[in-house]
């Protein structure tokens, strides 16, 4: 059977580091509440000419280095953003002028802080469904652009940044000792959108609009419907906790993760947190904490990986699969 396996993965963020006490000159706040109540310690803000585009470009073209590849290599891409450069075109038809393709195909994923488990799982079909040999999935955002820089309970939490993977159809025999991603479950309930959405677009108020969050309600939910889906996966792919080697999940706070690797028994040595580095950068933070325990040699050829995320809407789902 067809497996959609990860050749080369890369990684790009802002060149402006902002630190928690920057921030305490911008809102009441301070860098040990933030640290004690989200584990954030810094985060990448764009500047000026850096957008979601630039951003996924740099982080594109990382993983295709990585590949070995080049972008005529390339059938589709797909950019999972909340925070496109323009409402449209897509981001990912920006990205393949940026990458100088003409050929192919390209489209952006909405799915918030989920956005790149939901664009993995697609990619998947594209390959196992013939319709393409190489996809490149990226995850980029500039949340910094719709936040309210005077809401001290959500512009602490968020920041910029892309990766980037390449996935290639391969050979696998159906076994979870295959290469490549192995389950995907995906789940949504909008019945949730108030607590956490961003109060403006072209459709409603022509503008873009600021991101709101009731934090503790989100909290609140996280754990349990990350650990659910995780469970699902679990059962599909008849293993459990202790067979996994990296549990690489959506970086928002570490609290949520901490509690989220406990309540499925994993040991921490086998979670991958990076939310400390860059703080949450939404469809960006797996690829990012991806991207960092590959480079670090921590996630090595035949590893099995389970990627998690949970963010608007809700949106929420995981991943399986072997490095
Ligand atoms: O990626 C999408 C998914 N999003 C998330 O996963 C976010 C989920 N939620 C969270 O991570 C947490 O709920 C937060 C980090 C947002 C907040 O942590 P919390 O422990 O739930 O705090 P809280 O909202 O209950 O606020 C506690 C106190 C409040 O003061 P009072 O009412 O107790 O006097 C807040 O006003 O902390 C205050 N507070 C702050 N203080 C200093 C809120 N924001 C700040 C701040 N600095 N930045």
């Amino acid at each position: 059977m067809i497996r959609s396996v990860i050749k080369g993965i890369g990684a790009a963020k802002p060149e402006r580091l902002v630190k928690n006490a920057d921030l305490e000159g911008i809102v009441e706040t301070s860098d040990e509440w933030i640290v004690q109540r989200t584990g954030i310690r810094q985060r990448y803000i764009a500047g000026e000419g850096e957008t979601t585009a630039s951003l996924g470009e740099a982080a594109a073209r990382a993983a295709l280095d990585n590949a070995g590849l080049t972008p005529d290599d390339i059938d589709l891409i797909i950019v999972a953003t909340s925070t496109p450069d323009n409402t449209f075109p897509a981001s990912a038809v920006d990205i393949q002028a940026r990458l100088g393709m003409t050929h192919g195909f390209a489209f952006d994923m909405q799915a918030v802080c989920s956005g790149f488990v939901y664009a993995i799982t697609t990619a998947d079909l594209y390959i196992r469904g013939g319709m393409a040999k190489r996809v490149l999935v990226i995850g980029s955002e500039t949340f910094s652009r719709i936040l309210d820089w005077k809401d001290r309970t959500t512009c602490v939490l968020f920041g910029d940044g892309a990766g980037a993977v390449v996935l290639e159809a391969g050979e696998g025999r159906g076994l979870t000792s295959d290469r490549g991603v192995l389950t995907a479950n995906l789940r949504s309930d909008g019945s949730h959108k108030q607590k956490l959405y961003v109060d403006g677009g072209p459709s409603s108020t022509q503008t873009v609009g600021y991101l709101r969050m009731e934090g503790r309600e989100v909290f609140k939910h996280a754990v349990g419907m990350v650990t659910d889906v995780i469970e699902a996966a679990f059962s599909e792919a008849g293993i459990t906790a202790a067979d996994i080697d990296w549990f690489v999940p959506h970086q928002a706070n570490k609290r949520i993760i901490d509690a989220t690797a406990k309540k499925l028994e994993l040991p921490s040595e086998k979670v991958v947190i990076t939310v400390d580095q860059h703080g949450n950068t939404s469809a960006a933070s797996v690829p990012l904490a991806l991207a960092t325990a590959v480079g670090d040699g921590r996630i090595k050829q035949g590893d099995l990986v389970l990627l998690e995320a949970m963010g608007g809407g809700f949106t929420w789902g995981a991943v399986l699969l072997r490095w």
